[in-house]
């Protein structure tokens, strides 16, 4: 039996647009790297950016309760480097690690599918809701679609994307509590649509579809006041050269889509309209990439 292991972990974007807690990516970076090893009682340990702002108890750390929840006594020690409250699934990325850790180390046997649905229990911790549209690609990498409890996961190739995040403070339970309780059939049509269309752009690897199919209506709309200089920066991100921009999961983190070689300009004019409106960012210029994976 094994007792002790790394694993990475990527950052995730959810919602892309439409596919409001059902669709998600894995990024290329930024990624956490996790150690699992046995010990006598279940111990957090956190270190890198923001740690201090992250609960250490167990029962309100979305890895701890993953733990709690398979009875393994374990020392996990998160060494972060996705960004807090990003909307990079940075509550999201331990859940997942340590689920799919202590699946390896105790040989559980558990199912791609129950790991995601045990990693989004941890992640109600979080947000209050057990959606897993960050834990699921954050553990299957490339392109998810989670839905009741299947997930279909695809491997677009070569999608540029760019993820900047503000130095703005948005928590998902505030993001989803100021969305509207009912919605109109019209704007369910169009979000249908788009959503539709995301997944075969997401078939064909076809930058142009995924970019078009990130409008949405109700979720951007709403969340986008949350997000200074919001308009702007998308608008720059257009101008240089960005198929679509939507917000990263419930924000602030922007993402936008484009060819490989356009993320450089696209970070750098997303960027400076951030820094226009007074604000500071860290940028990834990623593409879709690989879900927890071991390192030793
Ligand atoms: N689907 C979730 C939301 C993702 O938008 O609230 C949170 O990152």
């Amino acid at each position: 039996m094994i007792d002790h292991l790394k694993v990475r972990v990527p950052a995730t974007s959810a919602n892309l647009g439409a596919g409001f807690d059902v669709f998600g990516i894995a990024l290329g970076t930024p990624a956490d790297i996790i150690e699992v090893e046995k010990s006598d009682r279940i111990e957090i340990i956190i270190k890198g950016k923001h740690s201090d702002f992250i609960p250490t108890d167990p029962r309100r750390n979305t890895a701890g309760i993953v733990a709690s929840i398979l009875d393994k006594a374990v020392r996990i020690t998160i060494n972060r480097n996705i960004p807090l409250s990003s909307g990079l699934g940075s509550s999201a990325a331990p859940a997942a690690g340590v689920a799919f850790a202590l699946n390896e180390m105790y040989d559980l046997g558990l199912s791609i599918e129950e790991l995601v649905e045990l990693a989004a229990k941890g992640e109600k911790a979080a947000s209050g809701v057990a959606h897993a549209d960050n834990v699921a690609p954050a553990l299957c990498g490339g392109f998810v679609i989670v839905h009741k409890k299947r997930l279909i996961t695809l491997n677009p190739e070569n999608i540029g994307i760019v993820a900047v995040h503000p130095d703005i403070f948005v928590s998902t339970r505030t993001a989803r509590a100021i969305l509207p309780r009912r919605v109109s059939l019209e704007d369910m049509s169009f979000n249908i649509g788009s959503a539709a269309t995301m997944a075969v752009g997401m078939m064909r690897s076809d930058i142009e579809l995924i970019g078009e199919s990130f409008e949405n209506r109700v979720i951007e709309e709403t969340r986008e006041r949350l997000i200074w200089g919001y308009s702007q920066v998308k608008k720059r991100a257009l101008g240089a050269g960005a198929t679509g921009v939507t917000i990263s999961g419930s924000g602030p983190t922007m993402i936008s889509v484009c060819r490989m070689e356009y993320r450089e300009k696209i970070a750098e004019a997303m960027k400076e309209a951030f820094i226009e409106n007074g604000k500071k960012t860290d940028v990834f210029m990623t593409t879709i990439g690989r879900g927890a994976e071991k390192l030793e």
